[in-house]
C-alpha cells in the first residue's frame, strides 16, 4: 500500500531531549527542556536550539548570550519532562527537581551537575523562523563527567544511560546495531 501523505509537519525523530541551563545569577538560573536541538557544524563546533519567544528561558538566553546544553539520562527523565511543562517564571526548577547548578568552565550560565555531558555555548545569532527562533550556538567548552571516561580516555556514552525523545515519548537507548563504518569494516561489533 502507498504511504499516506500528511500535511507538512515535524517528524524528524528520534531526537535528544536536552536540559538547557541558563541565567547569570542564582536567582535567575533556569532549566528548559528542548527537543529542537542538534549539531550544525563540526569545525567550528556549533549547535542550535530552537525556542518559542514566550519561553522564560528565551529572554534569559537572548539577554545573557549564553547557555549550556546538558545531555539527559534515564535518571533525569522525570526532571526532563517536568522542566518542559513548568516555567521558570513560577518555579525554581533546580530546587524543585532536586538538581544542582554548578559553575561552568567558560560561560556564566550554570551547568547541570547531574548531567554526564554539559556543552557550554555562546549565542552566535538568533534566526527568526516562525513559531520558533533558532539560536545558533558556538560551543565554547564541553564538560564530561570523568565517571564515564574509560581507561583509554574515551567517553563511554553507553554507560551514561542517555535518553531520546520520539513522537511524544521518552526512550532509553536500545541495543547497539553497529558502529560508524561497520558496513565496510572487518572489526566485530561489541555488544557488551
Ligand atoms: C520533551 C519536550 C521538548 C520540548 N522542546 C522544546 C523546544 O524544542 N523548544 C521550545 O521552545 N520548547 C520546548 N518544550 C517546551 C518548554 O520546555 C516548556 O514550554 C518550558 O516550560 C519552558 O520553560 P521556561 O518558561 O522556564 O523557559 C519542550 C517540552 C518538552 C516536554
Amino acid at each position: 500500500m502507498a504511504k499516506e501523505n500528511w500535511k507538512p509537519g515535524t517528524m524528524v525523530y528520534p531526537l535528544p531531549a536536552v536540559l538547557v541551563s541558563c541565567g547569570a545569577s542564582r536567582e535567575e538560573y533556569n532549566l528548559i527542556t528542548v527537543a529542537w536541538t542538534g549539531t550544525v557544524c563540526t569545525e567550528p563546533p556549533m549547535c542550535y536550539i530552537s525556542m518559542r519567544k514566550d519561553r522564560h528561558s528565551y529572554g534569559i538566553i537572548s539577554r545573557t548570550g549564553e547557555c549550556v546544553i546538558n545531555l539527559t539520562t534515564e535518571a533525569l527523565a522525570r526532571a526532563t519532562d517536568w522542566c518542559g511543562v513548568n516555567s521558570g517564571r513560577d518555579h525554581d526548577k533546580f530546587a524543585e527537581c532536586g538538581l544542582t547548578p554548578e559553575p561552568s568552565a567558560v560561560v556564566s550560565a550554570p551547568s547541570l551537575a547531574e548531567s554526564p555531558v554539559s556543552i557550554e555555548c555562546r549565542v552566535n545569532r538568533i534566526i527568526p523562523l516562525g513559531s520558533h527562533d533558532m539560536f545558533l550556538l558556538d560551543v565554547v567548552n564541553v564538560a564530561a563527567d570523568p565517571k564515564y571516561i574509560d581507561k583509554s580516555g574515551r567517553f563511554d556514552m553507553r554507560a551514561a544511560g542517555l535518553i531520546s525523545y520520539c513522537h511524544g515519548e521518552y526512550f532509553s537507548l536500545g541495543k547497539v546495531l553497529g558502529f560508524f563504518g561497520w558496513s565496510v569494516s572487518k572489526r566485530k561489533i561489541s555488544r557488551r
